[in-house]
């Protein structure tokens, strides 16, 4: 189709009339038409309006057209690259267009799926009650003690004057270690903390001991042969029992609320002279005993609730732990730390705590 025409040729010009531009211009409309993406476009474009396109081809031809042919074929092969580039330019932005709103479905983020597969955890509710409990003591200038939970006979026991007939060591309810000559148990309670400061430091003492405990008890709704418990115990110069009384109401009534003060009752505890347990006013009742004019279930209609045993330090124990018993006297308390948790939450079965389900401590919140 090329060389150069020096004279008039019908048979060169043939391709140029008009049915063949035509032909080339409707096959490069219906190739550009068909492309369905813009890859293939690009490749419609190169074979239609490329320099080496039928069109293009047919372009240069012209020049060499004798001057009576030029101008009218010039006219339609340019009408027809122009149709060409025109719709080239269309189906280029029809197929950009589609391009993105394809993109913009298939990368299309859905914001309300869960993104966290892993959800963050939180600390057990044992463990932020305990340090609940020790930020209320240490808010008023007490410091946190710690024992073992492995602990000598001796500071478990005798030092707390529980002597070694006392009912509490029998092996009902202590777990004992093998060998038995070594006299070493497992804590039954945060008491030998007591004993451990006292040999420790000097007065004033001002401790809050909470901390792991164990005992041969049933695993059952109240009962569980490992739990917790917090200590306090305070010696100084002329510590008596108002400061207890004082120290246990404010303890209640941060953990439980205004008004949910203690009572005292007389009992007996080896390491403490006077003893008494200390009852909490039912925070459901409020103290009345009743809820809408029935009994109260929570404290069965007493207006008030066990929470735990307390007293004035025994001089015996100052004494064995080395304390000048003339000089200073002391209190102290113990509470179950678990037991308070309950109250505090209405949990009704212990066992909740130590069954790792999270769907129960999932309720505490994401406290850490
Ligand atoms: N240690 C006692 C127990 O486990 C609780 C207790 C009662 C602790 C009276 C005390 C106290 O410090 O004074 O049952």
């Amino acid at each position: 189709m090329s060389g150069p025409n020096s004279s008039y040729d019908p048979v060169q010009v043939t391709p140029l009339g008009e049915e063949e531009v035509f032909a080339m211009r409707d096959a490069a409309l219906a190739a550009i038409a068909a492309a369905s993406d813009l890859d293939e476009l690009k490749r419609v474009r190169s074979e239609h309006a490329g320099d080496r396109s039928p069109l293009a081809l047919a372009n240069r031809e012209i020049g060499a057209l004798p001057p009576a042919a030029r101008k009218e074929t010039g006219a339609r092969v340019g009408q027809a690259r122009g149709a060409v580039n025109q719709a080239l330019a269309v189906r280029q932005a029809e197929l950009e267009a589609e391009a993105e709103e394809r993109m913009l479905v298939d990368e299309t983020v859905d914001v309300t799926l869960p993104w966290d597969r892993t959800p963050r955890g939180a600390r057990h509710p044992i463990t932020t009650m305990s340090e609940r409990i020790a930020d209320i003591f240490v808010a008023m200038g007490w410091e946190v003690a710690e024992g073992p939970l492995v602990e000598a006979e001796w500071l478990n026991f005798d030092a707390l004057n529980l002597g070694p007939d006392h009912p509490a060591r029998t092996m009902q309810d202590t777990f004992w270690t093998e060998p038995a000559e070594n006299h070493v148990v497992l804590r039954t309670h945060t008491s030998p903390v007591q004993a451990r400061t006292m040999l420790t430091r000097e007065p004033p003492i001002y401790v809050v001991c909470p901390g792991r405990v164990f005992r041969t008890d049933e695993y059952d709704a109240t009962h569980s042969p490992m739990f917790h418990q917090v200590e306090g115990l305070v010696v100084d110069e002329g510590i008596t029992m108002a400061h207890l009384k004082g120290s246990l109401d404010h303890f209640a009534q941060a953990i439980f609320g205004e008004g949910i003060t203690t009572r005292f009752r007389p009992s007996y505890f080896p390491f403490t002279e006077p003893s008494a347990e200390v009852d909490l006013v039912c925070f459901v009742c409020r103290g009345s005993g009743l809820v809408d004019e029935a009994t109260c279930r929570t404290c069965r209609g007493e207006g008030w609730i066990e929470w735990g045993g307390c007293g004035v330090v025994n001089p015996r124990v100052l004494v064995a732990c080395g304390v000048d018993a003339e000089r200073y006297t002391g209190f102290a308390f113990g509470m179950g730390i678990d037991r308070t948790l309950m109250f505090r939450h209405g949990v009704e079965d212990l066992r909740s705590f130590f069954e790792g389900d999270v769907r129960f401590s999932r309720a505490f919140g994401t406290e850490i």
